[in-house]
């Protein structure tokens, strides 16, 4: 196992969109241990391929707080979403931004294990928020693209200046 370089917004790698998995094998269950690695170390709650510069659609997630319950997802897919929910989210390719993101409340989801297993899942609140911010890495899609463009503005403004300071130092 190993940990991944996590890409930072604005990288345009950011902005490829996902291939589908076709076999789940070796070298894909060695990329999802890489991910969760990854996720673990940063820490986070969430992480798709996208970020680590691999552009396969698996997203990893443990919303545990003993980082016991990995779930991982290949090739998913929501069926269906319902209601509306607000939730200030934050992102490990976006550090030290939170805005809120008006997401479904509710969805199901169908996707692949690790063994290459179909299952479906139902989710909701924070599991279905961070499913959702996963897939839309997987398009090539950030949480900071629902902003106004005034708040992106900003966004990157804070990015910039941040990026100047780490010069500095
Ligand atoms: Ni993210």
């Amino acid at each position: 196992m190993a940990i991944r370089d996590i890409l930072h917004y604005p990288d345009k790698r950011l902005r490829t969109v996902a291939e589908p998995v076709d076999v789940v094998d070796e070298s894909i269950r060695s990329l999802v241990d890489d991910m969760f690695e990854t996720m673990y170390a940063a820490p986070g709650i969430g992480l798709a391929a996208t970020q680590v510069d691999v552009h396969k659609r698996i997203i990893v997630i443990d919303l545990s707080a003993e980082k016991n319950q990995p779930l991982c997802l290949i090739n998913p897919e929501i069926r269906k979403s319902e209601g509306v929910e607000q939730t200030e989210e934050g992102c490990l390719s976006v550090p030290d931004i939170f805005e809120t993101v008006e997401r479904a409340e509710r969805i199901e989801v169908k996707a692949l294990d690790r063994n290459g297993e179909e299952f479906t899942l139902e989710a909701d609140g924070l599991l279905a928020v961070c499913i959702q911010h996963e897939i839309d890495h997987l398009q090539g899609n950030l949480f900071v693209d629902y902003l106004s463009p005034l708040k992106q503005m900003r966004v990157k403004k804070k990015i910039q200046k941040a990026r100047r300071q780490a010069t500095i130092i």
